[in-house]
């Protein structure tokens, strides 16, 4: 057992994908991370799993491995029965959370805008340009700065979960230029594609950062590291301006509307 816990996990789900199965159906998405080379035991000190469920989880993965067929069976009939994780933050952590909420309102506003788009491109063009500039502005600017110059550097040991947050913030703002550029060309079925890649994207890093990225990060912090946060966010906040959050969440608004 001791070697696969030194391996990349992804090779191990290859060689036994009953594996990602498990892993799986304890909201641990290794199977679909672009990533996957992490190794068994990180992803146990990553996914910051409690103490009793690491026990029972590693129980049916080193069936799995031995293949012990009736432990095996055992295991995957015991699936399913956990109960569901909540997580708390600590104020600095809240308010990068609180953040993500107001940018998954606006993805979730996201198919309607398409809709309109593809019926009426040039009536709709002023709603691209202002949701562009929510995402420049708000999304990267604002959010992606603060974990990109701070949040970040915080991070110790593995550095592969920073480097796979960095990639989706470069695609990000690459589909933030395609959009842009089906403005320029009028192509709506190219805006749309973007958009729709965008919200896809966006959706699932939101989830990788509040779900295992974020507890991960605060896990390693000293209470004095997460005072230090809570300073250097509100040194980035006032650089922005005291009615910069409100603004966005008013043109967010003014869309739901
Ligand atoms: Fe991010
Ligand atoms: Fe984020």
């Amino acid at each position: 057992m001791e070697k696969y816990l030194n391996r990349a996990i992804k090779s191990v789900i290859t060689e036994f994908p009953k594996v990602g199965t498990i892993l799986n159906d304890y909201e641990i998405g290794c199977v679909t991370c672009s990533v996957g080379t992490c190794l068994l035991k990180d992803i146990i000190e990553i996914h910051n799993v409690p103490k009793h469920i690491e026990a029972e989880m590693m129980k049916k993965i080193e069936a799995v491995i031995k293949g012990d067929d009736t432990a095996v069976e055992e295991a995957m009939e015991d699936l399913n029965i956990q109960a569901p994780r909540e997580i708390t933050y600590t104020e600095p952590i809240q308010r990068l959370v609180a953040e993500h909420t107001l940018i998954k309102r606006l993805l979730a506003l996201i198919p309607d805008v398409c809709d309109s788009v593809n019926a009426d491109l040039e009536s709709n063009r002023e709603v691209i340009l202002k949701s562009v500039e929510f995402i420049r502005q708000f999304a990267d600017k604002f959010h992606h700065a603060k974990e990109e110059d701070i949040l970040f550097a915080y991070a110790k040991g593995n550095t592969d979960i920073i480097s796979v947050m960095l990639e989706d913030h470069k695609k990000g703002r690459y589909y933030v230029k395609s959009v842009l550029l089906g403005l320029e060309t009028g192509d709506a079925s190219f805006i749309t594609y973007s958009l729709k890649h965008y919200r896809e994207l966006l959706t699932e890093h939101i989830k990788k950062e509040d779900e295992i990225l974020y507890p991960w990060i605060e896990k390693g912090m000293t209470a004095a590291q997460i005072d230090e946060l809570e300073i250097k966010f509100d040194e980035t906040d006032l650089k922005f301006g005291n009615d910069f959050y409100d603004k966005w969440e008013d043109f967010v608004n003014s869309l739901e509307k």
